[in-house]
């Protein structure tokens, strides 16, 4: 019997997830070699995360390269809902989105959704707000081009916001909103209305140029769904359809399955934890496919498909194709140890998260240079 499939939306991720059966669920494309072929016209060489299959849908991305070749360059947009500490998971599409900054030279627009996180999450108006300045320091700390992006916070770039998100507002109905994020009729007025909020900075930029300008937006696949419902009002306001290039799930360090959260047990590693904290979690909490003796190991091997140490070297820590490979052989004939393995990985975040750590001080000096001023 088949197994029962995870579940994605925006505001839940669990089970064990088909990534095939996402992509015919939403409708998007896979990432194919002939897409892959297409960046790297531009880009020369491929982010480990798009060769991996990190990042592994879009839609529109085709399209958007075609315009950017005719040199109409499009801009980034991403976003953080901040109701909590960042953990690695959120640094993963953060860490790909300066690559295509970098890559593409282009603008990154970046929505802090205050107003999202006080009417989904039980937290006061004053903690969100301590979130939206601690996050932002974390994602200033990843290295983004001050003079290339911009902050957008809901609650105080409204005056900027506001006008636009009523008019997604107004061509969007509660019956289409109640499907696709199995809201009911219980759920705060502010819910309903949330994402036509998500949807406007992918044309804000659009609209102070007073000219359409195309918009590619990194996620995690579980935000897809707002840009579902959006999709089709873009054109009808006179805009674009945004682009968007899907990330799969950094796993909880307890299993595959599911996503890293900072809510329920499951145990997050986040960019403050220092180094004795680090080798803590990892060494009592992050699932394992070895065996459980050194012998059976030796014997058997481990399974890295499953073991989380070796999924995040993959899917973050370890660039080099060639190291990765060889980490993935000695474990399967058992000449790696999970001891080692963990160690490695280890090191590895510690010495990615001191490097952070230290920027992410720095960043406390250059928030003001991130945020948008309305002109
Ligand atoms: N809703 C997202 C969250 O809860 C934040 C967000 C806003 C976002 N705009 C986005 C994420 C665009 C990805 C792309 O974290």
């Amino acid at each position: 019997m088949k197994k029962k499939d995870g579940k994605v939306t925006p505001f839940e991720v669990s089970g064990e997830i088909n990534y095939d059966k996402l992509v015919k669920e939403f409708g998007v494309r896979k990432i194919d070699e002939n897409i892959l072929n297409e960046i790297k016209k531009y880009t020369k060489d491929l982010h480990f995360m798009l060769r991996r299959g990190i990042f592994f849908a879009y839609r529109d991305l085709k399209w958007l390269l075609d315009k950017y070749k005719k040199k109409e360059k499009f801009f980034l947009y991403t976003g953080r809902g901040p109701s909590g500490p960042i953990h690695l998971g959120h640094l993963q599409t953060w860490i790909f989105t300066k690559w295509l900054q970098d890559k593409f030279d282009v603008e990154l627009w970046f929505q802090f959704t205050d107003d999202e996180k006080y009417l989904f999450k039980n937290q006061s108006y004053d903690e969100i707000q301590k979130w939206t300045y601690e996050n932002m320091l974390d994602v200033i700390a990843l290295g983004f081009n001050p003079k290339k992006t911009h902050f957008l916070i809901d609650t105080k770039h409204a005056g900027l916001m506001y006008p636009e998100a009523i008019k997604f507002a107004k061509k969007i109905n509660f019956s289409t909103i109640k499907a696709a994020f199995g809201l009911t009729d219980q759920a705060n007025i502010g819910q309903i209305f949330y994402t036509s909020m998500q949807a406007v900075p992918a044309i804000i930029p659009s609209v102070l140029a007073k000219k359409n300008r195309p918009c590619l937006i990194p996620l995690a696949i579980d935000q897809d769904p707002h840009f579902r419902v959006a999709r089709d009002v873009y054109p009808k306001l006179g805009y674009y359809k945004p682009a968007i290039i899907h990330g799969v799930f950094l796993p909880p360090l307890t299993g595959i399955k599911g996503k890293m959260s900072s809510t329920g047990e499951q145990v997050a590693i986040y960019t403050t934890d220092k180094p004795k904290e680090v080798e803590r979690k990892i060494k009592k909490y992050a699932f394992s496919g070895g065996q459980a003796s050194i012998e059976e190991h030796r014997k058997k091997g481990g399974n890295p498909d499953i073991d989380v140490s070796f999924q995040y070297l993959k899917m973050m820590f370890e660039e080099n194709d060639d190291k990765l490979k060889q980490i993935e052989t000695d474990y399967r004939s058992g000449k790696l140890l999970t001891g080692e393995l963990k160690q490695y990985l280890i090191d590895k975040i510690n010495k990615f998260l001191m490097s952070h750590q230290k920027n992410r001080e720095k960043a406390k000096n250059m928030i003001d240079k991130f945020i948008y001023k309305i002109k």
